[in-house]
């Protein structure tokens, strides 16, 4: 810590030390004020494994949080609207109740000095839109686009918006891994097909903005997941490539060329082909893409863990930890390889690996490879926990969470050591600022800085701010 105190004076003055937040994962109340259901609500009833009422209740306690937020030395706080407050259906005449309620949040944050680093888009599509195929449907490109020209307009208080968060983890997610409605398993065609429409969603979106002459910034979210061979071989490191090329280069080269390089468009046909899956790219769409290409004004880095593959030529299977049992994680991709174990490497209990070289790699991969990108803010970086509350528990109880201090310590070095070698990372925003639930694991996996006691909504801080607070003291003002 110490070290970390004192490299951390080095920062520019206004680094952004935040903590970040999803509208569906915190706000709870989504049968209220004329709110439209997301793709999860009916899906979480028929599960019946938990509720998304009430969540965290940030939208009844969002002055709480905000207050804890400023309390604890942050200076920005990642928020997301969701879509169907807004337009319940995804389009048609907005909810003046929903649009009201981001005007009173927005306000609060910026009457203390949290600035609102705003997504359009976190996991959250509309049911109607989705039952009609969500980003497979290009009509839903259009509508997204109407939502975000509304939002400019209206949210002029923000400045700072991102399109879409983690464009792969919702299409891996959903066609993929099939643990995100509608629960496909290898599904290749769409998986790709979903990666390419949010890109172009988010082009035009920033195309939009920026031919509009919107006053703010804008830029995406993706979360990277550097890919290393185990052990180090030539057909492990093939397999590596491939699904770096799956998982990262193919939404990169979108993002920050406005093409897909003829290197990765190799391997990303060669894991189609073995597939019998095929990417449909319509006349026109790269050229939204390279028009949007050199906007972006900042990229949302989300990092959290590296993977490790080797070779693998059997069929694809897989089974996904939702529980935080260990140990029960495996991942086969047919024409890609296996997700192997680096015994070198800790796991947490959801078999997430803790690696913060490989934030340090990526970083200084992305800074490299894509000159485009200007600025760079880590938007999501934490360690998710079973948590309890002590026995005897007062209002006065900080919780201890020395893993969680050391997770954020160690990648926060790393962040600083790519600085320190020219890799312009202007800010950090902890996973999670509060307590809430994970999308595919439900209220026993915990990311906050604050303790959610979700039986009554309580907050209780965790050594986690107390410490946060420290590095953000620390740092020029
Ligand atoms: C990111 C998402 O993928 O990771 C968050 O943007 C999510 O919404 C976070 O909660 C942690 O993932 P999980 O599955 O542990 O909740």
């Amino acid at each position: 810590m110490a070290s970390l105190l004192n490299r951390v004076q080095s920062l520019p003055k206004g680094f952004i030390w935040g903590g970040a937040t999803a509208a569906y994962q915190v706000e709870g109340a989504t049968k209220v004020d004329g709110k439209g259901k997301t793709m999860w609500d009916d899906y979480l009833q028929a599960q019946g494994r938990f509720s998304p009422d009430p969540a965290s209740d940030f939208y009844h306690r969002y002055p709480e949080d905000i207050a804890l937020s400023k309390k604890y030395g942050l200076n920005a706080i990642r928020l997301s609207i969701a879509w169907t407050r807004i337009f319940p259906k995804g389009y048609g005449e907005p909810v003046q109740a929903g649009v009201d309620y981001y005007h009173r949040l927005f306000k609060e944050c910026l009457d203390n000095g949290i600035t609102p680093y705003v997504s359009l888009h976190h996991f959250d599509s509309p049911k109607t839109l989705f039952d009609d195929g969500d980003w497979l449907n290009r009509k839903n490109i259009d509508y997204f686009v109407d939502y975000a020209k509304f939002c400019f307009d209206e949210f002029k208080e923000v400045k700072n918006w991102f399109t879409i968060n983690e464009l792969i983890s919702l299409a891996f997610s959903q066609y993929i891994q099939g643990n995100f409605p509608p629960n496909h398993h290898f599904d290749v065609t769409s998986a790709i097909q979903a990666q390419h429409n949010e890109l172009l969603a988010h082009a035009r979106v920033v195309n939009l903005f920026k031919d509009g002459g919107y006053d703010g910034r804008i830029g995406l979210i993706h979360v990277l997941q550097p890919v290393y061979p185990y052990p180090v071989t030539p057909e492990n490191q093939h397999a590596a490539d491939l699904d770096d090329a799956f998982m990262n280069a193919f939404l990169l080269d979108g993002t920050f060329k406005g093409e897909y390089t003829p290197k990765t468009m190799k391997l990303i046909n060669e894991i189609l082909d073995a597939n019998d899956a095929h990417l449909d790219i319509q006349l026109g769409d790269m050229d939204i893409l390279k028009k949007a290409s050199t906007r972006n004004d900042f990229f949302g880095l989300n990092y959290y863990q590296p993977s490790f593959f080797a070779a693998y030529d059997g069929d694809s299977t897989n089974t996904f930890n939702g529980t935080g049992t260990k140990g029960t994680t495996s991942f086969k991709f047919k024409g890609v390889g296996q997700a192997v174990k680096n015994p070198d490497i800790p796991t947490t209990d959801w078999d997430w690996n803790i690696d913060p070289e490989g934030l340090y790699d990526i970083l200084k991969r992305v800074s490299i490879e894509y000159p485009n990108i200007k600025e760079i803010f880590i938007t999501e970086n934490g360690l998710g926990m079973k948590e309890d509350l002590p026995e005897g528990v007062t209002d006065d109880t900080i919780i201890d969470d020395p893993k969680r201090i050391d997770f954020v310590d160690q990648h926060v070095a790393a962040l600083l050591k790519a600085r320190s070698e020219g890799v312009n990372v202007n800010g950090y925003f902890i996973w999670s600022l509060q307590d809430q639930f994970s999308w595919a694991n439900g209220y026993n996996k915990r990311y906050g800085l604050f303790f959610v006691d979700f039986t009554n909504q309580k907050r209780y801080v965790k050594k986690s701010a107390l410490w946060y607070k420290e590095l953000a003291d620390t740092m020029p003002k």
